[in-house]
């Protein structure tokens, strides 16, 4: 079965959507924050906990980390990333264009592809538009992205132009391959595209063009979140979801802030991710409905309420304050668990009442009254 995109409702006041995803292992409802899970792991989570406590929809892998370690031939040996890490809801992968930029260590780009080393042990690698798809087909997610150049910020514009230039033909290789092989594993595998152009209105509205006229069945934001200012972003998150189809899912890749994600929901996005909640908790930041907290802090030392009673979950009521910095403090490896799961219940929450009020329809009032409350430093 292909991948089936509804929109329920949409808001009056923004261009904001609530919508359901459906793929073959499952339901997405949108908009959605999708844990990032990199090397098949959403780090310091167990699938019980993603699954049953902050009951994600849906947990991002990352080719790049997956074809280093462990390998194609084992992932194909254990059935697919679904049958190895035991996650049965939808899965999407990054294409590793992103990770070969940030972190391959000597990397070329060339017409044909990326030579890269890798960051692990410094062996040289070859990524082609097609290597890439043949990696996510033994993958196995429901959700694969093409093959492309996030270009840095700030970059000039011919450079801007040249490298969406090259996503662009890269992606012409990408369907091909995709057209030439199967899934593997029996579900279907739906290939998003993603925007490039740097940050060039003209540059950024070809590339929204081209994208779209491939007519997938869903399509990617990228190269934004990269260092430009917040305001910069929405602008051009705009400018892509005002030419982007309206009856295709949008992702706008690694985003952002509690802020940022409300934001370009109301600009028309419906999937987000970031390793924002996670690595900030491995760092004793935790994200709650009051604010932000550094339990790092001497403040929390005897703040024995609960990390966030009105979020429910386990994690957020079970923990306090005082106890999760007392874990922190003393390099426990429960602190970094029990602030990741608690971050992501946030996030999933964040997402969830941005749905419940787009079809209460007073998303707008909402997200305007509770962004200074959830990113003021507490
Ligand atoms: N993750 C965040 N930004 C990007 C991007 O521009 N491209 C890809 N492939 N992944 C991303």
């Amino acid at each position: 079965m292909g991948l089936k995109f509804e929109i329920k409702h949409k808001d009056p006041q923004t261009k904001a959507r609530a919508g359901k995803i459906t793929t073959d292992h499952g339901e997405i409802q949108t908009p959605i924050f999708m844990p990032v899970g990199t090397a098949g792991t959403v780090k310091a989570v167990h699938q019980r906990e993603l699954k049953e406590d902050i009951n994600a929809d849906i947990i991002l892998g990352n080719t790049y980390h997956l074809y280093l370690r462990p390998g194609t031939e084992i992932l194909e040996k254990a059935g697919g990333l679904h049958k190895f890490n035991g996650w049965d809801r939808p899965i999407l992968t990054d294409s590793g264009g992103y990770q070969v930029f940030s972190l391959a260590q000597t990397r070329k780009i060339k017409e044909e592809g990326v030579t890269f080393r890798s960051h692990i042990d410094g062996s040289k690698h070859l990524f082609t538009p097609e290597r890439v798809m043949d990696i996510q087909r033994s993958i196995g997610a429901d959700i694969i992205m093409a093959f492309d150049e996030c270009p840095p910020y700030p970059s000039d514009y011919t450079y801007a132009k040249n490298s969406m230039q090259l996503t662009h033909r890269w992606l012409q290789r990408c369907v091909d391959r995709l057209d030439e092989t199967v899934p593997l594993y029996g579900h279907h595998q739906a290939l998003f595209p993603i925007v490039q152009g740097s940050t060039y209105k003209d540059l950024r509205t070809q590339s929204a063009e081209k994208i779209a006229s491939f007519e997938r069945e869903g399509n990617a934001i990228g190269g934004l979140s990269v260092g430009e200012p917040a305001e910069m972003m929405y602008e051009f998150t705009e400018l892509c979801c005002d030419i982007l189809p309206e009856d295709k899912p949008r992702y706008l890749m690694g985003v952002g802030t509690p802020a940022n994600i409300l934001e370009n929901i109301a600009l028309g996005v419906d999937m987000l991710d970031c390793v924002m909640p996670t690595r900030q908790a491995r760092h004793g930041h935790v994200f709650t409905t009051q604010g932000i907290m550094n339990l790092k802090n001497k403040k929390w030392e005897d703040d024995f309420e609960p990390i966030d009673a009105t979020l429910g979950g386990y994690a957020s009521t079970f923990y306090s304050r005082s106890y999760l910095r007392h874990m922190f403090k003393a390099n426990e490896a429960l602190a970094g668990m029990v602030a990741s799961v608690h971050n992501l219940t946030f996030y999933l929450w964040l997402v969830r009442e941005a749905r419940q009020h787009i079809i209460d329809g007073d998303f707008r009032e909402w997200k305007n009254a509770i962004i200074p409350t959830l990113m003021q430093r507490l």
